[in-house]
């Protein structure tokens, strides 16, 4: 069974990016389906190519239980498109720099997501703030959206057994 394989996305992949992969991957072991999953963050920018996550973003997810200070940001590219099943962007202009490295806009559009749209019980606000300029509350509220948007996002693909059960053939993928 092939694993699914899931990108988040931010503009530097120093705060949001690296601290919702890492939330991703502890909520995937707390519930044992971590070998089901490939997990990886990108930035659509290189501000920050090869660093490691800002220091706020490696406390509050310190603060948590959680370890990420070993992330190296790296640029998105266009190879992603075929790499990854899921890219998930932290905000709107996320999704159109994101949307703008494909060749093919109308295949993989189908592939990209706002991770808040998955948020349970939001109905309007599907950004995630950009918390860079921000302070250390920034960073916590962050983190809760994060964890609230990533527990929905695996709601969403329980509903859609067969995902979890991916085999080697081409699916589309449909936020509905
Ligand atoms: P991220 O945060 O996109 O959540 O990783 C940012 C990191 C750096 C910058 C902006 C946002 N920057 O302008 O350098």
């Amino acid at each position: 069974m092939l694993p699914i394989r899931v990108l988040f996305i931010s503009l530097g992949n120093i705060c949001r990016s690296p601290m919702a992969a890492a939330i991703m991957q502890r909520y995937l072991k707390s519930q044992k389906i971590e070998n089901s999953f490939i997990v990886d963050s990108a930035g659509t920018s290189s501000y920050h190519t090869t660093s490691t996550p800002d220091d706020r973003s490696i406390d509050i997810a310190n603060t948590k239980g959680i370890q990420l200070s070993h992330n190296q940001a790296r640029m998105f590219e266009g190879s992603d498109f075929d790499r990854y099943d899921f890219l998930l962007v932290m905000d709107h202009i996320n999704y159109e720099d994101v949307l703008n490295l494909s060749k093919n806009k109308l295949r993989d559009k189908e592939k990209v997501f706002l991770l808040r749209s998955f948020e349970v019980g939001n109905q309007d606000n599907f950004s995630i703030p950009d918390p860079y300029y921000g302070v250390t509350d920034d960073f916590e509220e962050v983190f809760k959206i994060c964890e609230r948007s990533i527990v929905g996002f695996i709601k969403f693909l329980s509903s859609k057994q067969h995902l979890l059960a991916k085999n080697d053939q081409e699916h589309i993928y449909k936020h509905q």
